[in-house]
């Protein structure tokens, strides 16, 4: 969904910001994880202080509710959301919707649980750093990781009618989302990491002995050792591809006014 006419900058962001976070929902496998590691930790939950951080529609602020918090502090930027949500949570009076960015929030109480979802495909290309600089201290972060992986395949085996081997090779230096489907193509080795409190933004990778010319990324989601969402399974979050042109790359993201601008080199 795009927006075609012009508008004052500050509508268009909000609006297309709304049309941008709706569509996640399109990923049911996304949501149904996401509700699923919740509940394994229902104990937690039941009695407990939340906070739903960037909380969208609300489905994680609700299903909290379900699970017996004593109060959840659903917090969302965006002013369409934060109406949105406002409107479904209304009815639970164990929710407390703010309209806040996050990282300015100051609940009055120890918050005991923090959900949270703000991975893009490359694990720091959206919202993730706003957890760097939060006002409280939660006990327990769901998810508290997450690793974006990388694999090699050689373009021959994956181009069609359509990107064709020549086309891969005008994007040198581009990363490029959805440019293949992911099909069984494996997710081989780390490339960078995040768990809660421990950001790395800046990595060189090195390939060499691994074959093929074309590489590609892909989100991996766990809290501890459970893999809660994978790249090419929830559909929000597709491999990431660009032909290869050396052994060691930089990739290296930088925290902006809207998400986080993501830097790319061969070395
Ligand atoms: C990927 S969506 C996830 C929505 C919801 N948590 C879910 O998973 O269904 C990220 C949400 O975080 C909100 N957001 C982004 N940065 C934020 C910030 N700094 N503070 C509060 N909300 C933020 C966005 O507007 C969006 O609604």
């Amino acid at each position: 969904m795009d927006i075609l006419n012009v508008l004052p900058e500050a509508t268009f962001a909000a609006l297309d910001d709304l049309l941008t976070f709706i569509s996640i929902y399109d990923d049911r496998a996304r949501t149904r994880a996401y509700l699923r590691l919740l509940r394994a930790h229902r104990r937690t939950i039941a009695g407990a202080v939340c906070v739903d951080a960037g909380c969208g529609m609300g489905y994680f602020s609700e299903e909290l509710v379900r699970l017996g918090a004593r109060r959840v502090y659903a917090v969302e930027a965006n002013p369409h959301l934060y109406a949105l949500a406002s409107e479904r949570l209304a009815a639970y009076p164990e929710v407390v919707c703010v309209h806040q960015e996050i990282q300015q929030f100051e609940p009055e109480e120890p918050v005991d649980v923090l959900v949270h979802e703000f991975f893009g495909p490359l694990l720091y290309d959206e919202d993730l750093h706003v957890l760097e600089a939060l006002r409280f201290r939660p006990r327990l972060v769901l998810p508290d990781r997450a690793v974006l992986m990388g694999g090699l395949a050689w373009t021959e085996q994956v181009a069609d009618e359509t990107v064709t081997p020549a086309v891969v090779r005008r994007l040198e230096g581009a990363l490029v989302s959805g440019l293949f489907d992911e099909g069984d193509l494996p997710l081989q080795f780390p490339v960078v990491r995040w768990a809660f409190g421990q950001a790395e933004r800046e990595v060189v990778c090195d390939l060499s002995g691994r074959e093929g010319d074309l590489l590609y990324l892909g989100l991996q989601i766990y809290h501890g050792d459970r893999l809660i969402c994978q790249a090419g399974r929830c559909p929000n979050w597709p491999y990431v591809w660009t032909p290869r042109m050396g052994d060691r790359f930089r990739l290296r993201f930088a925290p902006a006014e809207r998400g986080a601008e993501v830097h790319f080199a061969w070395l």
